[in-house]
């Protein structure tokens, strides 16, 4: 069957491909411990729940709503934003979407030509790359050091700058090192955008996922000039435990929104039930997202350690989301591995222990080790993948 170029160009998420693989092989049997998933581990909690049944029988949820979702959801959003950075929105610059992943792919088909580029540092969440070739853009990528908490710099986004530069891809905290930008590193980011007319893409997917002190500023906060050059991404599927249901949003320029609404009116727009689930979340106790956010903090001072202990393994510390990313080039080559990528599978196959290989992420030297398991599964992990290294390299 013919397949279009556009398609043959997108390579398969391989973050998905692995977590497919581990229920492949778990199916069969396997007593895999996985660290490959981005979601949390816990259940979406019963008040938001609660809120989606009562809207299907309140007959809310049976006929189509609002192609930028409903109004009391944009407006849940804009409060939200209002209380938690202190940047004012009108409800008709927000348009409700099928996940964070849709409001970005129906972004980057609003805003990009043949050719126009998008900068993306590495190393970035896997679909950025794949959703702005489909747009017919070309991602620019610039490398970041670990040395520097793989941030860049706004020496080296001016390096990639050229004429046909149309936005940069900024997420803090990222997936998968967990860095967080400051506010002065955001601010001068911010100022040069503003100066080159960029338009800055801030996916603030994570934003309430930050440990031991640290916290996450959208940039889109700094000053109305960088709030005017950005469109925030964002979502409840990684605060609210709710990847399942499917609903983010973006936030920022009207027009930009009003055209991704004309997009979503020809592709698709979130289902009701999702979106009065949404609702309850943002509008009911926050208590239950911070609670998560505490989980998460206990289980990163708790692997992190244990991970940092392996030998060949080099690791940032991160401040926020819920990945290490591991730098396990000498765990690879001292486990006899050409490279990382052939070390993680074996990691599968012997260790039983799934990572993410980081070459999907632009850094093919790591693997990105999630930490949405229970303390003692995580103990578990650490201590299969320790054994496997100390027999490898004995061999
Ligand atoms: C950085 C980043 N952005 C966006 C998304 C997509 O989020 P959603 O599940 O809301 O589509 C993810 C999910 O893994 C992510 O890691």
């Amino acid at each position: 069957m013919k397949i279009s170029d556009r398609m043959l160009q997108v390579e398969e998420s391989p973050t998905l491909g692995t977590s497919n693989k581990v229920k492949e092989l778990k199916a069969q049997g396997m007593d895999i411990i996985s660290l490959t998933v981005g979601e949390p581990d816990f259940q979406t909690p019963q008040h938001i729940r609660d809120a989606a049944i009562k809207a299907i029988q309140d007959n809310k949820v049976n006929h189509y709503v609002a192609t930028p979702g409903i109004l009391p959801l944009r407006e849940a959003i804009v409060a939200y934003h209002e209380t938690h950075d202190g940047i004012t929105y009108e409800t008709n610059e927000v348009i409700v979407t099928t996940g964070a992943k849709d409001a970005l792919y129906g972004l980057f088909q609003t805003i990009l030509n043949p050719e126009d580029e998008v900068i993306i540092p590495a190393p970035y969440w896997v679909s950025y790359t794949e959703q702005v070739k489909l747009a017919g853009g070309i991602a620019v990528i610039v490398d970041s050091k670990s040395e520097n908490e793989f941030k860049v710099s706004v020496a080296d986004l001016e390096a990639k700058r050229t004429g046909k530069t149309t936005a940069i891809i900024l997420n803090s905290p990222n997936n998968p090192t967990g860095t967080i930008y400051s506010q002065d590193e955001l601010e001068a980011i911010g100022n040069w955008a503003v100066e080159h007319n960029i338009l800055i893409v801030s996916d603030e997917i994570y934003y309430n996922l930050c440990y031991n002190g640290n916290e996450a500023v959208s940039v889109a906060s700094i000053s109305e000039e960088i709030k005017n050059q950005t469109i925030v991404i964002n979502g409840v599927s990684k605060s609210y435990a709710m990847t399942g249901w499917r609903i983010g949003y973006a936030m920022g320029n009207k027009e930009i929104i009003s055209k991704m609404t004309e997009f979503a009116g020809h592709s698709a727009n979130p289902a009701a039930v999702s979106q009065y689930a949404a609702l309850a979340a943002l509008k009911g106790p926050q208590s239950v997202s911070e609670e998560m956010q505490q989980i998460f903090e206990k289980r990163l001072n708790h692997f992190y350690p244990l991970l940092e202990k392996i030998p060949g393994f080099k690791l940032v510390r991160p401040r926020g989301a819920f990945y290490i990313f591991v730098n396990a080039k000498e765990a690879a080559e001292m486990t006899g591995y050409s490279s990382v990528t052939e070390f993680s599978l074996a990691l599968i196959e012997e260790a039983k222990v799934a990572v993410i290989s980081g070459d999907g992420f632009g850094f093919p030297d790591y693997v990105r080790i999630s930490y949405t398991l229970n303390e003692e599964t995580l103990t578990e992990a650490a201590t299969r993948i320790e054994d496997f290294i100390a027999k490898k390299a004995k061999d």
